[in-house]
């Protein structure tokens, strides 16, 4: 399978420019997920991709073979050989399972015989054999979305490519969807790019995950990097929960503290924050750790707070306590007979800190 380039993607419709010199390579093999906020881009990149869009300017490659260069190159969709999944029209109501699938297959002249192969070996792949009679009417969300999978699939494509394709499915459905597709992904091996909103969905699927932002590339790495070492704000608090505030460093002091407006005391910051003045400090939650009855002597970082509100949540307990002038989410797994104050210890290593945009 070939891997898959794009250099200095750019694309505009009309005033708008919707992607601005967008970069990215997706290895061979990998899933590689395009995760950002609605309109940031994600879906023109893949249809750019697939070649459903001309960028205005840039370079796609599929491997070694150029698709799309400018006024130069421009392959139809046809040819560039990828299947692709949408949200929406996913598969054709008036035609049943088997045609939905032998469609590209007939689309490219294969014949009869190899056509009703390669359907029922596609069909058994999705865990479909035997309801190639079916109407999509007639069978679950779940099920016509595996439908659209196998017909990306039939001719065995180059590349991948997935637009929000569990988008319309429950969340119980959506999560088992994930789990069968990544284990479907890694068996055939084919080179994925998948186009998301959901950070679950981002986060237990790929291999690596680009977060977008009105065009742009914020940040590229493993879910764990995104999840853990956020690149800047933005990428912190679009992926989980995470606590942002603001903070200071005097001039002349040393970075690796801290000062919160209403905190008595400064908070020691490892890495130190990257510059002098108004900084912001992202801490998640379940990094937080709560001593109900006072943290050990010379803990860094330990404060007593106030508690504004608890709640219960199933799987755990959030409260919401007062850290200076600002409040802060906690958690715990465990319930906390409290009065209304609590000691919590906000660990250095846990605490990020980023310049404060101007
Ligand atoms: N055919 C078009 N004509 C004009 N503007 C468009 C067109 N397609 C997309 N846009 C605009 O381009 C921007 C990016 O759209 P895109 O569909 O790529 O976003 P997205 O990241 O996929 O969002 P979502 O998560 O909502 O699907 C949006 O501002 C959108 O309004
Ligand atoms: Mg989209």
């Amino acid at each position: 399978m070939p891997d898959l380039t794009l250099t200095g993607l750019a694309k505009s419709f009309g005033a708008n420019t919707v992607l601005h010199d967008l970069d990215l390579h997706v290895e061979d093999g990998e899933l590689f997920t395009l995760l950002g906020p609605s309109g940031c881009g994600k879906s023109t990149t893949l249809w750019s991709i697939a070649g459903l869009h001309s960028p205005d300017s840039g370079r796609i490659a599929f491997g070694d073979r150029v698709v799309f260069d400018g006024a130069r190159v421009d392959v139809p969709p046809e040819k560039r050989n990828c299947g692709v999944v949408f949200q929406s029209y996913a598969v054709w109501p008036h035609l049943t399972v088997l045609d939905n699938v032998a469609y590209p297959l007939k689309l490219r002249k294969v014949p009869r015989r190899d056509r009703a192969r390669r359907v029922e070996e596609v069909l058994e792949l999705v865990e479909l054999g035997g309801l190639e009679d079916r109407y999509p009417h007639e069978l679950s969300g779940g099920q016509q979305q595996r439908v659209a999978l196998a017909r990306a699939l039939a001719h065995p494509p180059d590349l991948l490519l997935l637009d929000e394709p569990f988008s319309n499915l429950d969340a119980k459905l959506r999560e088992r969807a994930r789990d069968w597709l990544r284990i479907l992904q890694q068996r055939i091996g084919v080179t994925t790019v998948f186009v998301t909103h959901d950070q679950d969905e981002a986060l237990s699927m790929s291999d690596r995950i680009m977060v977008m932002d009105g065009g742009r590339v914020r940040q590229v790495g493993s879910p764990e990097e995104i999840y853990h070492e956020p690149a800047d704000e933005f990428v912190a608090d679009f992926i989980g929960t995470v606590n942002v505030l603001g903070a200071h460093v005097p001039a002349g002091a040393d970075r690796s503290q801290v000062w919160v407006e209403g905190l008595g005391q400064p908070l020691a910051v490892s890495p130190a924050a990257p510059a002098e003045g108004d900084v912001r400090l992202a801490i998640r939650p379940e990094r937080i750790v709560v001593h109900p009855s006072g943290a050990p002597a010379a803990t860094p970082n330990a404060v007593t707070v106030k508690v504004r509100s608890q709640a219960f949540l199933g799987d755990h307990y959030r409260y919401v306590v007062a850290l200076g002038d600002h409040e802060l989410v906690v958690r715990t797994l465990s319930r906390i007979d409290h009065g209304t104050e609590l000691t919590v210890e906000l660990p250095p290593e846990a605490i990020r800190t980023y310049a404060a945009q101007a």
